[in-house]
């Protein structure tokens, strides 16, 4: 990993490269252009509006993370997308339903610009969705060989420095491991005979990591976790990351929960059911997507609150979870929580948080802030999964048979210190006896 001088610094323009031109993507495009015209700020982006501690507290020194690490700036960021309906990003942004439309028509000009190339697709692995603007190849490896004339192309025409992937399409079917995922040779083959299990994600992020391009995957879907992805990822020197953009009910989970624990406060269930009516929304409500979301939201509560090590406060939960498709609501989901706790000498209490939320406008700063991570990432020549950003993702990836780490603050720590490291500053531990030595 390189530090400190030796990072690759940030030149020309940074090219982002997206799967599915959605809500969240057309928020983030639209949000972006907006902040390039100066219309807003960047607010709920870690990587924009944090500050960080450098050494003591006594010192004073509070810069900007984006004044701090050689990061992209929004103005040097370039996309483009895929999707399997032709609409261009103006058309994708108002059937989302999420931005007013006052603002779309100040940046209809840019986002017009942005038309979707086919997508590789198959209603096999998104059960819901019937796409029309797609790729026709024999065989997968030709269509992950199409997806990286895409690449090439992109970066070529725009005069790009870097690139980096994110996969914001719907989710997927719920996928198992299977043996031909093991090795790069099997993948490969698998991908030649057109193998069931492998589903449209794999070949993206396998066209991704073939060219050494940074790959995010914002879905729940069974993808970076292929034997074979991760050792192209080592073997190609490419950072990773995943999975299932952390917002809205697992967000308030992932603050709540640490809390509980950390006053040894007992979990006796926790339920939690949502409505909304937007695209995600319709794919979710097939129950083979459902499952892979289902998974991914489940693993948070677990791994937070550690039932092993506290049996008598967390050993006994009923955890559910619920998504209802309603379309009045469109994108502005709605969250219930019931919480149900214990204390002293075991009396119960309730929590109940009733979270009306945006889902895209959550999501839309931790992608951008995941891109700019990712690039940073690559040009320290760190690779293979990045840890560090777990903060992003609701079912965060970690080396082989490592417990993942849930907990917002501990993930924020290992961020905020991960860019301290790179950065040649001391660790901070908050330990902070030194402030009492002369007393
Ligand atoms: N909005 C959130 O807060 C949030 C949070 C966590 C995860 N996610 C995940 O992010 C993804 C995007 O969410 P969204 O709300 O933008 O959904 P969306 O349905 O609005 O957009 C997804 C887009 O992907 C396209 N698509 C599907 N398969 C594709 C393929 N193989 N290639 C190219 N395009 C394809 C669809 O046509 C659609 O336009 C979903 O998987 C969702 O579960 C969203």
């Amino acid at each position: 990993m390189l530090r400190d001088k030796d990072i690759r610094p940030v030149q020309g323009k940074l090219g982002v490269m997206i799967v599915g031109l959605g809500a969240v993507t057309t928020t983030l495009i639209a949000g972006v252009e907006a902040m390039k015209k100066g219309y807003s700020e960047a607010i709920g982006s870690v990587s924009q509006m944090s500050t960080i501690r450098l050494g003591k507290r006594t010192e004073n020194r509070n810069p900007l993370i984006k004044d701090f690490v050689p990061i992209a700036k929004i103005e040097d960021i370039e996309f483009m997308a895929w999707d399997i309906f032709e609409e261009d990003a103006y058309e994708a942004a108002i059937r989302a339903g999420v931005l007013e439309k006052e603002l779309l028509n100040k940046l209809e000009p840019e986002l017009r610009k942005l038309k979707p190339t086919k997508a590789v697709f198959s209603s096999d692995y998104v059960k819901k969705l019937h796409g029309t603007h797609v790729k026709q190849a024999a065989n997968k490896f030709e269509y992950a060989l199409m997806l990286m004339d895409d690449m090439k192309r992109f970066k070529a025409e725009k005069n790009l420095d870097r690139l980096v992937m994110a996969w914001a399409a719907s989710t997927e079917i719920y996928m198992e491991h299977h043996p031909v995922h093991e090795t790069l040779e099997s993948l490969e083959e698998a991908m030649r005979n057109n193998h069931p299990s492998i589903s449209p994600s794999m070949i993206y992020a396998y066209a991704a990591l073939s060219l050494g391009i940074p790959f995010i995957n914002g879905a729940p879907n069974h993808t970076l976790e292929l034997p074979a992805l991760r050792k192209l990822s080592i073997m190609n020197k490419v950072p990773v990351g995943g999975k299932d953009f952390k917002t809205g009910q697992t967000l308030m989970k992932t603050i709540i929960a640490p809390g509980l624990k950390a006053r040894m406060l007992g979990l006796s269930g926790w339920f939690s059911t949502n409505i909304l009516g937007n695209r995600d929304g319709e794919v979710l409500d097939d129950p083979e997507s459902f499952k892979t979301k289902e998974v991914s939201k489940l693993s948070v509560l677990e791994s937070i609150l550690q039932q092993d090590m506290y049996p008598q406060l967390y050993g006994d939960i009923f955890h559910k979870v619920r998504i209802n498709y309603y379309p009045p609501r469109g994108d502005n989901k709605e969250s219930w929580d019931n919480i149900d706790i214990f204390g002293w000498l075991g009396y119960p209490m309730q929590i109940k948080i009733n979270f009306l939320c945006r889902d895209s406008i959550l999501a839309a700063p931790v992608l951008l802030d995941l891109i700019i991570f990712m690039d940073l990432a690559k040009r320290c020549e760190m690779y293979g999964v990045q840890e560090w950003l777990s903060f992003f993702f609701k079912s965060p990836m970690t080396a082989p048979n490592l417990q993942a780490e849930n907990d917002l603050f501990i993930q924020q720590t290992k961020l905020k210190n991960t860019l301290r490291y790179m950065m040649k500053e001391d660790l901070i531990t908050h330990l902070g006896l030194e402030y009492y030595d002369e007393m």
